[in-house]
């Protein structure tokens, strides 16, 4: 087996799913499990790279080798990525991060029928991490996910340039089995050069390996 182009360097992965406090006990939040950036992750430190696994809500055992910071937010996740960036060589935002919070959280919990109901909840927008990477990059190579239901790679090329990646790993989450929470997905893979690659349904751990593969290649 040839070393990997990734032995030692800093790879960042972002996994799990942000979550918005709407008071206390409240949140916006989405379905993702981290399975996903995990399996990259546990790939990555296979592959001899350093990597800082930003985790957002998720309960996957860690993975071994790497370092495992803990997020709750969108925007904390934002600031551990930040953090990181400028010494880092890929990033991987394989997180599921809400696009949308309240305008307000509460610090104590909304009674229902309080005067501070919660029918009508404020939401106000996160910042796309990816795309700000986007605009900061010097050599880092960036690789985002798009999860869809209808046009995969037209969606998929669209992201590609809106945010300035250097790859997008798309799955049809309509599919049944794949994608969220799912152990199994299936992908196709787009970047600005090279031809599209297609990863048929397999598990995450043996699909995760072969994305490490096409990106140590590519860096
Ligand atoms: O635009 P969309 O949410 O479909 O893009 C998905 C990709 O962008 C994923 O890689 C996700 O981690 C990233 N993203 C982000 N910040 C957001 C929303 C998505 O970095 N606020």
């Amino acid at each position: 087996l040839s070393e990997s182009n990734l032995k030692n360097k800093n790879v960042v992965i972002t996994a799990g799913g942000t979550r918005e406090a709407i008071d206390p006990v409240r949140y916006i939040g989405n379905n993702s499990s981290g399975k996903m950036g995990y399996a990259l992750a546990q790939a990555a430190a296979y592959a001899g790279a350093h990597v800082t696994l930003i985790s957002a809500n998720s309960h996957q055992p860690k993975p071994n080798g790497v370092k495992l910071v803990p997020v709750t937010t969108a925007k904390e996740m934002q600031t551990a990525v930040e953090a990181e960036f400028a010494k880092t060589d890929v990033v991987i935002m394989a997180a599921a991060v809400a696009d949308y919070r309240p305008e307000e959280t509460f610090d104590h919990k909304i009674k229902k029928d309080s005067a501070e109901s919660l029918e009508k909840i404020t939401l106000v927008k996160n910042p796309d991490i990816l795309a700000t990477l986007g605009q900061q990059k010097q050599n880092q190579f960036l690789v985002g996910f798009a999860a869809e239901t209808t046009e995969l790679e037209a969606f998929a090329q669209t992201k590609l340039k809106a945010k300035n990646a250097d790859m997008v790993i798309a799955n049809d989450v309509s599919q049944a089995g794949i994608g969220f929470n799912s152990d199994e997905n299936a992908v196709v893979v787009i970047s600005a050069d090279e031809a599209k690659v297609v990863l048929p349904k397999a598990p995450k751990t043996v699909l995760a390996q072969k994305l490490i593969e096409l990106i140590a290649t590519r860096i």
